[in-house]
């Protein structure tokens, strides 16, 4: 964990720049800041920040973008500054988003990961998350296969604080 204060907080348009620099540094295809910001207007979705308190400023370290829908919470990004990363940020920040939809009565939790992330694939096994197929060559720049990923729900309660 870091010595810092961290708190987790709702998205919103103020921290878009930061979390639009984290997203280019996290994903081959990034997300524009125009999509990150359409992404706030929705109103099943899950979008928190983690800010670090510094004395003179706030910085964000760490975002994650989810929506809501049907029952089932699909998780579409989770990423941490590179040099905030094993530090436990993205776990709390997953944890964060799970117990909200849980307060919504949503349980059932799914996420695509690119096969060759292994980083991301490794994060959520870690998380309790099971591999539950593929799609096959899902992303356009490599043709990459997805793996889908699933949370057992049985678990919600008794894994996730
Ligand atoms: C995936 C990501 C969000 C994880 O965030 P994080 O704050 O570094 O993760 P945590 O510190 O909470 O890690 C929890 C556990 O996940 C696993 N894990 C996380 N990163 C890992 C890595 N690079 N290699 C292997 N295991 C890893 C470990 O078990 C870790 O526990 P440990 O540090 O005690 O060994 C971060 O690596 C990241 O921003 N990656 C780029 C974006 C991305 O690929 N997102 C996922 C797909 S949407």
């Amino acid at each position: 964990m870091v010595d810092t204060t961290i708190d987790i907080v709702p998205m919103e348009p103020v921290h878009i720049d930061q979390v639009h620099t984290i997203e280019c540094a996290s994903f081959t295809v990034p997300w524009s800041r125009t999509l990150l910001l359409d992404e706030l207007g929705s109103p099943d979705g899950l979008n928190f920040a983690a800010v670090a308190r510094q004395e003179t400023s706030d910085i964000v370290v760490g975002y994650v973008c989810a929506r809501m829908c049907c029952g089932e919470c699909s998780i579409y990004k989770i990423a941490c500054r590179p040099e905030y990363r094993r530090k436990g940020i993205g776990s709390r920040l997953l944890r964060h988003i799970m117990n909200r939809a849980v307060q919504h009565d949503v349980h059932d939790f799914t996420l695509e990961v690119r096969e060759q992330n292994a980083a991301g694939r490794a994060f959520y096994e870690n998380r309790h998350f099971v591999s539950a197929g593929r799609r096959k060559r899902y992303y356009d720049d490599n043709r990459e296969d997805a793996i889908i990923m699933h949370f057992p729900e049985k678990q919600n309660r008794t894994e996730q604080d």
